[in-house]
């Protein structure tokens, strides 16, 4: 018996493993449930009385050179692998992560600025009716201001459109709410335009509708002024221009200062300083009335924006059409962290 194990404990000695499947086929065979440590444990019984100390030293022994031999070389392939072209300090986040549509950055951005003043969002449908989308908004059938909004009708029916402006979310919005209301609706909005760098016929707005006793122009000229600044930065101006909605009267278009030149003249701003942002204007009496509100009693403001718009003069895009292409190379220039 003693003599087995003085082979055996040759052959440990003598055991060099060329990789890590022998060193673990090794420690199987000598380790494993039905390794040879194992059998001579079980063999131990059997060992006369007068050998069992020495019978028992030698697998002892034995046991503990098998065990230091792995120790040993199983060091030596972890150097190995270290070794090897697998970078261990490589960071496991991937860096490949996506990053958010610049749209959706300014639609947050712009949700963002309006909530701080009390506005909360309010979503509708796309497809919507004729009465919400124009209607409603003081813009009844025949109506020439309609065509300033091109529209895709669905099928035959020409009750059913896809929205021209998320203006018909703020008369669902009115029609299911009492004043006091504060609400931006941002949304996808479509109309039939042919595709340019300036121009598409699917993009986002927001729009903003306050209604409240007294609400006058001034509120909304320092509810803009207030936006620009958190918009375009602190030293930016706004210019209102009187122009014509059929839901707002009166109605302006809101210009901000020019941040690429300073209001010096570039031609991003065509050498005007400034440049075209929204559209807005106090709500238009007879909308209040068509959504059961008293207008004698109430006033409001309302605006609209284009997200395209901001965004390219946020970012200095001067394609729109990058936007909807989904290009990556455009796509990852954009601020993860916002
Ligand atoms: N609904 C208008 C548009 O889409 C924008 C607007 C909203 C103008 C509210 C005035 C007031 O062009």
């Amino acid at each position: 018996m003693l003599e087995k194990v003085k082979v055996v404990v040759e052959k440990v000695i003598s055991f060099v493993p060329k990789t890590e499947g022998e060193l673990n086929a090794f420690r199987i065979e000598y380790l494993g449930k039905k390794g040879l440590l194992n059998d001579l444990f079980s063999s131990f019984r059997e060992v006369p009385n007068d050998q069992k100390k020495e019978f028992g030293a030698a697998i002892n022994n034995l046991k503990q050179l098998v065990q230091n031999k792995i120790e040993e070389y199983k060091d030596s392939f972890e150097t190995e692998f270290v070794n090897s072209d697998i970078d261990l300090t490589k960071n496991i986040n991937s860096d490949n992560l996506g990053s958010r549509h610049p749209i959706s950055l300014v639609r947050n951005q712009i949700v963002d600025i309006f909530n701080r003043i009390g506005f909360t969002v309010s979503e509708g449908p796309e497809i919507e009716d004729d009465w919400h989308n124009f209607s409603a908004l003081n813009l009844p059938e025949e109506h020439p201001a309609r065509d300033m909004q091109d529209t895709f009708f669905i099928q035959t029916n020409p009750d059913v459109l896809l929205r021209t402006h998320t203006s018909s979310v703020q008369v669902r919005y009115m029609e299911n709410n009492k004043p006091p209301i504060r609400t931006l609706s941002p949304g996808r909005v479509y109309r039939n335009e042919a595709i340019s760098a300036r121009a598409h016929c699917i993009f986002h707005q927001v729009e903003g509708l306050y209604i409240d006793e007294n609400v006058s122009f001034s509120d909304l000229k320092q509810a803009l002024l207030y936006f620009a600044k958190e918009m375009f930065g602190e030293k930016t101006k706004i210019r209102l221009r009187p122009s014509y909605f059929p839901f707002t009267e009166p109605s302006a278009e809101v210009d901000v200062s020019c941040n690429i030149c300073n209001s010096k003249g570039c031609n991003v701003c065509k050498y005007t300083g400034y440049l075209e942002i929204l559209g807005c204007g106090m709500v238009d009496p007879n909308v209040l009335e068509n959504c059961g509100i008293d207008s004698k009693k109430y006033s409001g403001y309302a605006f609209g924006m284009g997200i395209e718009r901001i965004a390219m003069l946020k970012y200095g895009v001067k394609d729109l059409r990058l936007f909807f292409e989904n290009d990556v190379r455009f796509l990852k220039q954009f601020d993860k962290s916002i």
